[in-house]
């Protein structure tokens, strides 16, 4: 069983500016619900219950978030508005939430290898907040728990992207073992579009084996001279012990403007308006 989640939650969300100037990006609504929710819900739907974040400054909604907020609710206490909090205070009750700040933002592996202490020697989930991904019936996270099961090795999620969007990703290419599933073979974070080994791009989700961390120690800065996940989860690649998997589903890049509003009007068109 997995049983936890990491939330990579520290970035700055520069692209959202002045908005996420004293709120977090996660924080950000798409309708009524914070991205961060729709994280931390896809990772219960898969049977994990302990979600822990690693934060950095400003970002204290996030923990007030997932706490109760009993000024509030004892104001909207035997009103019809206590409805809104209902699924909120579910997870509330549901889960244990840890949190560690990362000093410096020296890339999404860093970033990972900070969240050791709350992860401890176990594998886990990895969600990237702002990859929000919807789907007809099982999760993402909850698809990629069973394919954990079978390969007992971590596992990528991966979608086709077109050519003038790829070098904005971690790429892969590997071997197919059936519909959808591969062993990956190569990753490379963020290539030009001519040297990308594949137009399989890497969504943020991932089940990640902890031998990761002392890989994560082991692996030098990358592109950007940050410390990158592709090149570490690359180390266990290079053992055969990485699958990546085309999920079923849609994914919303919310990191950026255009994908924000496409999510919005999805949710609220689908989601929202179809349940009210
Ligand atoms: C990160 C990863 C990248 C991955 C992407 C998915 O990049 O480094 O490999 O493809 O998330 O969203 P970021 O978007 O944080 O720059």
């Amino acid at each position: 069983m997995i049983s936890k989640c990491l939330y990579p939650v520290a970035g700055y969300g520069t692209r959202f500016l002045p908005a996420t100037k004293s709120m977090p990006k996660e924080m950000l609504p798409i309708v009524n619900k914070p991205l961060i929710q729709y994280g931390v819900e896809e990772a219960v739907s898969a049977g994990m219950t302990n979600m822990a974040f690693v934060t950095g400054r400003g970002k204290r909604a996030i923990p007030d978030h997932f706490d109760f907020s009993y000024e509030l609710e004892t104001e909207i206490s035997g009103s019809g508005k206590e409805a809104y909090l209902k699924e909120t205070r579910e997870l509330i009750e549901k889960c244990t939430f840890s949190y560690t700040r990362q000093r410096q933002m020296k890339g999404l592996g860093d970033a990972i290898l900070t969240g050791e202490t709350l992860v401890g020697n176990q594998p886990f989930g990895v969600i990237l907040a702002d990859d929000l991904c919807l789907t007809d019936g099982e999760s993402v996270m909850s698809q990629m728990v069973k394919l954990f099961e079978e390969f007992q090795c971590s596992i990528v999620a991966i979608q086709e992207v077109p050519t003038e969007e790829i070098h904005k990703y971690g790429v892969i290419k590997g071997e197919r073992i059936r519909d959808d599933v591969y062993r990956v073979e190569t990753m490379v974070e963020k290539p030009k579009a001519e040297d990308a080994p594949s137009n399989l791009a890497v969504i943020g989700r991932y089940i990640l084996t902890p031998d990761i961390f002392d890989i994560l120690r082991n692996t030098p800065p990358g592109k950007g001279g940050e410390i990158q996940l592709t090149d570490a989860i690359m180390t266990q690649a290079q053992q055969g012990k990485v699958i990546a998997y085309k999920f079923k589903g849609k994914r919303f890049d919310c990191g950026h403007v255009d994908g924000f509003i496409e999510a919005t009007n999805y949710v609220y068109q689908n989601i929202y308006k179809a349940n009210s």
